[in-house]
This record gives C-alpha cells, sequence and structure tokens, in this order.
C-alpha cells in the first residue's frame, strides 16, 4: 500500500460550467491536479485557465462509451491514476406536463443523465480498482487499524442528482427520473465496490444559481416561477455553485470514509 505526498488528481464532468466549474475551482485550490471533461471543449478549456494546479481539458460526451474511455485513458496518462471524479454532466430537457412531453426528450435526458453517470462510473471505477490503495495520514489512524482509510482508498466517486432526486418536479419527469435513477446507481456502485475501497456518493442540491437555472426560468411555465424565485425561498437565495462544489469535495476527501451509498441534500432546509 502506498502512502503518498503527490497531487491527488480529480476528474470533473461537466467542469465547463456551473457547479461543475465551481467543482474544478475548489478541487485545485484544495491541491488536486484537475481533469476538466466537457462536451464544450471551449468551456473546459476557460476552466482549465482558472485554476493554479497541473491541469488538463478534456472533451467528453458522457454518453458515448468511447469518448467516456477515451477521457478515463487521458486522465491516466496524464497523471497516472483518478483518486477522485465528480459526475457532474447534466441536461435539464424541455418543460412539459407528462401529456406534451415528447419521447425523444426523455430519451435525450436519460441517456447524459442516467447513461452518462453510469458509463462514468463504469470506466472511473475499471480504473481505480487497478490502482494502488493509497493511505494519505497514516499517522492520524495509526491507533485504528479497523478504519477504512488506514486500509488505503482506490477511489471516491460523486455523482450530481438534484432535490428533483428525492422529490417530485413539475414539468419535469424525465429529469426527475433521471435524477432519481442517479441515486440507484450510486447505492449499487457504493456497495458493489466498497470492499474494493472506493466509495460513491451523490449530491442532491436544491436550486443553484449556474446557467440550467437561467434555462429553467426561461423555459418554466408560470405557475412555478414561484419555485424558482430566491425570495420564498427559507434562506431567501439561491444556493451558490461554490456551495455545491465544498460539499462534493468534502465526500470525495479522505474526511469521511464511512461514508458511502450516501446522498448528501444540499437544499439550505427545504
Ligand atoms: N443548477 C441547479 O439548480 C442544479 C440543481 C440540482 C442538480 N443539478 C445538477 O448538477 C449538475 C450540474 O448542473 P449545472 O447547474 O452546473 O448545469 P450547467 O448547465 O451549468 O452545466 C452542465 C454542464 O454539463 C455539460 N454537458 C451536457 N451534456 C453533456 C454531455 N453529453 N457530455 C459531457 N458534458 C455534458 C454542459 O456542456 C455543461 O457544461 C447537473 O447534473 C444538474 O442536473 C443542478
Amino acid at each position: 500500500m502506498a502512502t503518498s505526498t503527490r497531487k491527488p488528481v480529480a476528474l470533473v464532468t461537466g467542469g465547463g460550467s456551473g457547479i461543475g466549474r465551481a467543482t474544478a475551482v475548489r478541487f485545485a485550490e484544495l491541491g488536486y491536479s484537475c481533469v476538466v471533461a466537457d462536451i464544450d471543449e471551449q468551456s473546459a478549456k476557460e476552466t482549465l485557465s482558472m485554476l493554479q494546479t497541473p491541469g488538463i481539458a478534456v472533451q467528453v460526451d458522457v454518453t458515448m462509451t468511447t469518448s467516456v474511455e477515451a477521457m478515463v485513458t487521458a486522465a491516466v496518462q496524464r497523471f497516472g491514476r483518478i483518486d477522485c471524479a465528480f459526475n457532474g454532466a447534466g441536461i435539464l430537457g424541455a418543460s412539459a406536463r407528462i401529456v406534451e412531453s415528447p419521447e425523444d426528450a426523455f430519451d435525450r435526458v436519460m441517456d447524459v443523465n442516467v447513461k452518462g453517470v453510469w458509463l462514468c462510473l463504469k470506466y472511473e471505477i475499471a480504473q481505480m480498482l487497478q490502482q494502488e490503495p493509497v493511505v494519505s495520514d497514516p499517522a492520524r489512524w495509526a491507533d485504528k487499524p479497523d478504519v477504512c482509510r488506514f486500509r488505503g482508498v482506490r477511489g471516491s466517486i460523486v455523482n450530481a442528482s438534484s432535490h428533483a432526486g428525492v422529490n417530485p418536479f413539475l414539468y419535469h419527469s424525465p429529469y426527475c427520473a433521471s435524477k432519481w435513477a442517479v441515486l440507484g446507481l450510486t447505492q449499487t456502485a457504493a456497495i458493489e465496490y466498497a470492499k474494493d475501497g472506493i466509495r460513491v456518493n451523490a449530491v442532491c442540491p436544491y436550486v443553484t444559481a449556474t446557467p440550467m437555472l437561467t434555462l429553467l426560468k426561461e423555459q418554466s411555465p408560470p405557475d412555478i416561477q414561484h419555485m424558482l424565485d430566491a425570495t420564498g425561498h427559507p434562506l431567501g437565495r439561491h444556493a451558490a455553485p461554490e456551495e455545491v462544489a465544498e460539499a462534493v469535495c468534502w465526500l470525495c476527501s479522505d474526511a469521511c470514509p464511512f461514508t458511502t451509498g450516501e446522498h448528501l441534500k444540499i437544499s439550505g432546509g427545504l
């Protein structure tokens, strides 16, 4: 088992915007080398330019096996391993009740939000299984040999679910279904690979101030606009993407070795 002072490596999908961008920035501040991946390569490069840490920008379409496999290969070729991954790439889809929803919109949302997360898990975990477990702070756990961190961790993954992954979401049935599905994937992956030293968790943010929120406001019918109005929230504001990023980085870190298969609500009390 390795102990090391090298920089840990974080991979972020959807890293070109919003929560993914804020997460890459926070990982870099915490000393991680970063792989910033997005379908929009230019936006991934912009995020990379914000980081004061070694990194690469990778163009990826998370719905395509070859593309996800190439992303993981690029990360490993550059940095040798993937310690943490945030599977943040996602789309909202159209706003419509079920009867009016086009079938192809359902397929596209499920493709990106569910198959995309599944493919990322598949290739990230395959890589992590090949990695030596790392103990980052052995002295701290010397008297607790049963603590899993003492045995080392191969990797830690966080998936982007949503408040809509544990609640209904009017006019967004495919999105809602996709985010509930992400929790099923998260919990299943967590128990399948727990004994391998790989943790898998999810975050469930409420409305967060990103380009996705702008889109949501633009396309939502008047009768749900009040739900998107920050003044109606108990905290009187929307979450900042940095607040979600902080939670993602904590879940990925060695600070919570017994936390796996969990979903963390970041909803300001709702
Ligand atoms: N903003 C919110 O209110 C909110 C709340 C809960 C959950 N989420 C979830 O958090 C994640 C990030 O959301 P955000 O608000 O930052 O959205 P965003 O639209 O700002 O960013 C999403 C990113 O995903 C990328 N992407 C889309 N399709 C892709 C694909 N096929 N392959 C690779 N990248 C792709 C986009 O290019 C974009 O950069 C999403 O999964 C979203 O569903 C957002």
